[in-house]
């Protein structure tokens, strides 16, 4: 299995970001713990950050063919981004999606998420482990495991 793991807006200042929410973790560690847990889960990670919404999208309509699944923290085009719903919703592709803080718990704002209702599902508010669970959630999803 081949998976892409891609991230959003602003995930390129982790570490230095609002460390009170997003913690002290660069997302270069995050990609470095991510390929460990891809290595252990016996898949292939490709990972790719993007501050710009039409890279993503190109991102996502790249990996047809290419990958069997995805793994997204859109970051704040969460909140805003019909498109990136439109992009997972149109490849079809297994997408699983995260967030390193919990958003229901944050402003009213990040309680709306537009790529929801186009993903398996979702894993907020447990940090770098958001990304290792969903990888194996993914990983678990695309298996069919039954446990
Ligand atoms: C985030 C939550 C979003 O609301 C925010 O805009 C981000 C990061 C998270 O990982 O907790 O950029 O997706």
């Amino acid at each position: 299995l081949s998976l892409l793991v891609l991230h959003g807006p602003n995930l390129n200042l982790l570490g230095q970001r609002e460390p009170g929410i997003y913690g002290s973790l660069t997302l270069e560690d995050i990609n470095r713990l991510l390929m460990a847990e891809a290595l252990r889960l016996e898949v292939k990670v490709a990972t790719l950050q993007s501050n710009h919404e039409g890279v993503l999208l190109d991102a996502i309509h790249g990996s047809l063919g290419q990958h069997q699944g995805i793994v997204i923290n859109a970051g704040a085009y969460t909140h805003t981004s019909v498109a990136l719903r439109d992009a997972i919703a149109a490849v079809n592709l297994p997408t699983v999606e995260v967030h390193l803080s919990n958003i229901y718990r944050r402003e009213d704002f990040r309680h709306h998420s537009y790529i929801a209702p186009a993903v398996v599902g979702q894993i907020s508010g447990f940090g770098v482990q958001s990304y290792l669970l969903g990888l194996q959630a993914l990983v678990h999803h695309l298996k069919k495991d039954q446990v």
